[in-house]
């Protein structure tokens, strides 16, 4: 391989949707080198065999290999379970790890044992993940080598409820009701993801207690610890289209907190962050279609005390893989817009 001073990089479950969405990031960045690319059904043919998208670049000559020999930096894009038994792997070799599965997101071994209905298989590793949402987190992912990828829906809820939450400007109990594009579920062919089953139809799911539940409550309760826990009561609904999330949440305005007083709170908290932008209308998740952008609109109907907070993200980028290397950039001290400074692609 010829040396082009770059950060060599691998991605584990290249062919997934995360894999592919971090090659492709990856491919164009003027700090990272895809030098490996993993999975255990295409070993031996070329990335452009397996990503036609990516034939025309340099990484799309990369052969699929069946594991990692020196890459500094570990994209796992693979399903929970076995993203902790690689992450102690890579870890234990010396690299650093970007986990975009749900392995290290929760602090309490506990906690993961009771939403993803097994023991943590590496719960010696829970003390050094640092959970990497930047807007929230950006000192502590600057320090770690093991970054746990914030789920989708809770990337949307927590950047649309953290400002306010914090403010102490809305009550503990908030609904939190999103709209998911197909490619959430994964790659592999099951009935819910079926065209026929989803086309012109629109359904809720796992209303009786979503994972990302959790992920939302205790991140709110990190960002301002000296307040009560919220309560979150979050359903999600699977809509016909390929990416993007739409989330739309409802809280009671605390005491005499108006809807100024959340503007500003959003305004004071993202005015300097270069992946989310204040909207003056309702996003939609085509604006973030393609992009590490996360929109973000808040209001209040007349006569109500009920503030309403909408955001919409690309599930695929701000919720996967767009900001798996806004945190690489983070913990290689690059700039945090590096690679990622495309805009969307609309309509
Ligand atoms: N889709 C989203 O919107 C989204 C958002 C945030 C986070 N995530 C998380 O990101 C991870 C990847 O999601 P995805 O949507 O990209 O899934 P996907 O499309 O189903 O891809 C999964 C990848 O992992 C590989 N894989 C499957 N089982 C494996 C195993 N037991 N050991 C090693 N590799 C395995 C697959 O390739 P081979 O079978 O060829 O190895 C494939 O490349 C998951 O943990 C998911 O929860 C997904």
């Amino acid at each position: 391989m010829i040396s082009t001073g770059k950060i060599s990089a691998a991605i584990v479950g290249v062919t997934g949707y995360e894999g592919a969405g971090a090659a492709r990031i990856l491919a164009q960045h003027p700090n990272f080198q895809i030098t490996e690319v993993v999975s255990r059904s295409l070993q031996g043919s070329a990335l452009s065999s397996a990503l036609p998208s990516l034939a025309s670049s340099d990484a799309g000559k990369l052969i699929i290999c069946e594991d990692i020999q020196d890459s500094e930096i570990v994209f796992l894009a693979v399903p929970h379970g076995p993203a902790a038994d690689l992450a102690s792997r890579y870890r234990a070799q010396g690299r650093s790890v970007i986990d975009i599965s749900a392995d290290f997101r929760f602090r309490n071994p506990q906690e993961y044992e009771r939403w993803y209905g097994r023991p943590h298989p590496a719960p010696e590793l829970l003390p050094q993940a640092v959970y990497g949402l930047p807007e929230w987190f950006r000192q502590e992912i600057h320090k770690t080598k093991l970054t746990a990828n914030p789920g989708c829906f809770p990337t949307g809820a927590i950047l649309a409820l953290a400002p306010i939450w914090r403010g102490h400007l809305i009550e503990e109990d908030i609904i939190v009701n999103s709209l998911t594009g197909i490619s959430g579920a994964g790659r592999s062919p099951t009935l819910r993801a079926h065209f026929v089953e989803d086309a012109e139809s629109v359904t809720a799911y796992a209303v009786n207690g979503h994972r990302h539940l959790p992920e939302m409550e205790g991140t709110l309760q990190q960002i301002a610890p000296k307040y009560s826990a919220p309560k979150i009561t979050f359903v999600p609904h699977l809509v016909p289209m390929n990416r993007g999330i739409l989330t739309t949440c409802y809280a009671t305005l605390r005491d005499s907190a108006t809807l100024a007083d959340a503007k500003n709170a959003l305004q004071q908290a993202y005015a300097a962050e270069p992946f989310v932008v204040l909207t003056d209308t309702p996003p939609e998740t085509g604006w973030a279609r393609g992009s590490n952008m996360c929109f973000i609109y808040c209001a209040v109907q007349p006569g109500s005390r009920r503030l309403i907070i909408i955001s919409a993200i690309d599930n695929l980028m701000k919720g996967g893989a767009g900001q798996a290397v806004q945190n690489a950039n983070i913990m290689y001290q690059l700039p945090e817009t590096a690679g990622l400074e495309f805009v969307g692609v609309w309509p």
